[in-house]
């Protein structure tokens, strides 16, 4: 299938402390939607803004639409459209004069820049806030104007920068709606997530990244099968958790009292692990043997940096 982007060992460091790339590799098939998921400070936006021509890598190459980000950042601009993780909204226009300034930068004529600025409020249901001031928007309105902006050139690959933090559950739903229509009109939609959730429900394929690197790739399931089959949850008083977690190898902590451990055997493994508790006199409150979801996946790819 062909890429809509191809990254190959890419490098960015800030200063001489932060690496945020250390040489990634990706590839991005067109049509879907791929989603990088990685936690706080993973490198997800320092690699979007280098594939959105916003910044320059250190090393390595990365084409978008075919066009390569350094030598022909013009033709890789055209083929994009970018939410950024901040919205990027003008308080003093209107929504509608913000979306059609919008069209105007991507060499829209004034009438059409207007139609497309009219349809994309309408699409993400600003229609009747349209003649308002942005800064009368709510935090909401003002995530969905920008996702709105980022339609209005129709670009071939839409690259949303965490498109769902800090809007309301209804809201989320219907951005990922919008996500998926936008998908079946054949727009490749590339983003960057820290919600499971949204990755699992959304993504055709998913990219864990972890401290600059691409740790795993593939589609939801392939991740949660490398985890192995199965995955052992344990409840815990809170005195006995850290004991136990240095009783059982591969444990991963969840919130205070809760281990997730590894269990490729399945019910053996189940076994082995009570009786590793039990001679150690820790009693566990609560005993769950479960597939792996995608929660457990990230924990297990990025526990080493907690
Ligand atoms: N302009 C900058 N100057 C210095 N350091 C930076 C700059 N931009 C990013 N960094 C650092 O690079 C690393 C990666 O940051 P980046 O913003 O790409 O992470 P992220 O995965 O988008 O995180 P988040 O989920 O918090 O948005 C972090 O350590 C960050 O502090
Ligand atoms: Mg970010």
């Amino acid at each position: 299938m062909a890429s809509i982007v191809q990254v190959a060992e890419l490098r960015k460091r800030f200063g001489k402390e932060v690496t945020a790339l250390g040489g990634v590799d990706l590839d991005v098939p067109a049509g879907g939607v791929f989603a990088l998921l990685g936690p706080n400070g993973a490198g997800k936006t320092t690699l979007i803004r280098v594939l959105a021509t916003l910044i320059e890598a250190d090393s390595g190459t990365a084409r978008v639409a075919g066009a390569d980000v350094a030598a022909e950042p013009a033709a890789v601009r055209a083929a994009i459209g970018l939410a950024g993780q901040y919205a990027a909204v003008d308080e003093y226009l209107t929504g509608a004069e913000n979306l059609e300034m919008v069209g105007r930068l991507y060499g829209l004529g004034r009438r059409e820049a207007r139609r497309r600025g009219e349809e994309v409020l309408e699409r993400f249901g600003l229609a009747e806030a349209a003649g308002r001031y942005a800064k009368t928007y709510s935090g909401g309105m003002r995530r969905r104007l920008d996702l709105a902006a980022s339609l209005v050139g129709r670009p071939a690959l839409l690259i949303l920068d965490e498109p769902t933090t800090g809007i309301d559950p209804a809201s989320r739903r219907d951005v990922w709606d919008m996500i998926e229509r936008l998908v079946d009109g054949g727009t490749t939609v590339l983003l960057t997530t820290q919600y499971l959730e949204e990755a699992d429900r959304l993504a055709d394929r998913i990219a864990v990244i972890d401290r600059g690197r691409i740790v795993s790739e593939g589609t939801a399931d392939e991740l949660k099968d490398r985890t192995g089959g199965a995955v052992i949850a344990l409840g815990l008083a809170a005195a006995d958790r850290d004991k136990a977690a240095a009783t059982l190898t591969g444990a991963v902590p969840e919130g205070d009292t809760g281990l997730h451990i590894p269990a490729p055997n399945g019910y053996a493994d189940l076994r082995t692990t009570v009786d590793a508790l039990v001679a150690q006199g820790i009693e566990p409150t609560a005993v769950a043997l479960r597939k792996p979801t995608l929660d457990d996946v990230f924990l297990e790819l990025t526990a080493a940096a907690r």
